[in-house]
């Protein structure tokens, strides 16, 4: 048992909910970031209650509340040593067509793309006192090109995000790791890919928590894990 502090956004399911699982087995103080309160306090009572794990909704959305999170951390628990800026959400509708959906991708833009970049400007702060870890969840969507897909567009500026992050924080000791997955069984597929291979959210925990057991001089910078037999083009 330890007693460094993990955030997670996007915690209150899928990968974000499985990593919660797997860091408090590991030892970890959790900050349980998302929306929905309700499941975050189920998951927060699970893993131990309040000296254990922390339940703050927040919409990352609205730099208020990112804000709101980042001061609440530093209030509960003092310190923060890495987090897992995970929160996401797909909309499915294609870039081209003649369909109406510009309005429904304002959402996917807003959590993906300057959700992640206002929770990792509002946390560096508090991990670059730690010299600690940032861990975001791009996705295979961000490393090959996936036709018409604005979500696929967001992962890409995710992959640009760390890279960026990683590059400002040379010299310091803070590291930042990207993990890519591919297909995951998180709830919700797309019809299309249905009977394709999926990872478990599991795996992917698998995946934050091996980037996270580095010693302090190795940085995990990307890691791409797809299901066996997913095919490399998607
Ligand atoms: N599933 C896949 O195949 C796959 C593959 C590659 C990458 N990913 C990425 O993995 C990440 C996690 O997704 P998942 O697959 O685990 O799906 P999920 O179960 O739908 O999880 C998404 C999480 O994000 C939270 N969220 C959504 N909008 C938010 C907002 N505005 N503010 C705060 N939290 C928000 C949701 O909680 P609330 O509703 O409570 O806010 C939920 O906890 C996402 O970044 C996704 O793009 C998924």
């Amino acid at each position: 048992m330890h007693d460094l502090v993990f955030l997670i956004t996007g915690a209150s399911t899928g990968i974000g909910a499985a990593t919660a699982r797997l860091a408090s087995e590991h030892g970890y103080r959790l900050v349980l970031a998302s929306r929905d309160g309700t499941r975050l306090q189920a998951l927060a009572d699970e893993l131990g209650g309040p000296s254990r794990a922390v339940a703050i909704s927040c919409d990352v959305t609205d730099w208020q509340q990112v804000k709101n999170l980042e001061e609440r951390t530093a209030e509960v628990f003092g310190r923060l040593d890495a987090a897992f800026v995970n929160a996401g959400v797909v909309s499915g509708a294609p870039l081209l067509g003649d369909h109406d959906t510009p309005q429904e991708w304002r959402q996917m833009v807003l959590t993906n793309v300057y959700g992640a970049a206002i929770t990792a400007h509002a946390l560096w702060p508090l991990l670059q006192a730690s010299q600690g870890h940032l861990i975001l969840t791009g996705s295979v969507a961000g490393r090959v090109t996936v036709p018409g897909s604005l979500y696929s567009a967001t992962k890409w500026a995710i992959t640009g995000l760390g890279q960026s992050l990683r590059s400002a924080a040379a010299g310091s000791n803070a590291r930042v790791t990207v993990v890519h997955p591919g297909l995951v069984d998180a709830g919700t597929i797309a019809p299309d890919r249905r009977t394709d291979p999926k990872l478990a959210p599991e795996d992917v925990a698998r995946a934050v928590l091996f980037a996270l057991a580095q010693p302090p001089t190795v940085d995990i910078n990307e890691i791409v894990i797809r299901p066996t037999g997913q095919s490399p083009a998607r």
